[in-house]
């Protein structure tokens, strides 16, 4: 099992995920986790989604960053940039039985939220969730192979 707290963690949000991005970032910190935050700084100059996402999820398909947690308003536009970048899993997890699913079956590599959509208690329970589960393998392995075969596919490879 991955020792949590050793996990690297990148953040970001923009505009309208800022607020949420902020509290879970106090909640995370608070937590132990190591914590990178990539921006926005402020909730009041527009910064378009995919600038953000498609950083962040660049740095975790790269490893520099184990985990991505990405906040858009509504955590959509997020989890469309994200997925993306070849080897990213993005899931959205409005709750905390998707959060726990996406990291057993799917082994999810970046959560996205929507900050408008969900409120502050619920979403640190859900990251709280995200990052605590495990990835089963077995089976769901398999699967994943399947999908870096259809990435190597659409790369050309
Ligand atoms: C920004 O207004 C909003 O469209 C964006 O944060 C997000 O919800 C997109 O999916």
């Amino acid at each position: 099992m991955e020792n949590l707290n050793k996990l690297k963690i990148a953040i970001g949000s923009d505009h309208a995920g800022f607020n949420l991005k902020e509290e879970l970032k106090e909640y995370l910190i608070a937590l132990g986790y190591d914590l990178t935050d990539f921006g926005v700084d402020n909730a009041e100059h527009p910064v378009d989604y995919p600038d953000i996402g498609f950083a962040i999820a660049k740095k975790v398909a790269n490893g520099e960053f184990d985990r991505g947690i990405l906040v858009c308003g509504t955590g959509l536009g997020m989890a469309i940039v994200a997925n993306k970048v070849s080897g990213i899993r993005a899931a959205f997890c409005p709750d905390c039985i998707l959060a726990s699913f996406s990291r057993s079956h799917n082994d999810a590599n970046i959560l996205t939220l929507g900050g408008r959509v969900i409120t502050p208690l619920n979403a640190k329970e859900i990251v709280r969730v995200w990052l605590e589960v495990p990835f089963s393998g077995e089976r769901h392995l398999e699967r994943l192979k399947k999908i870096e075969v259809i990435e190597k596919e659409i790369r050309g490879e």
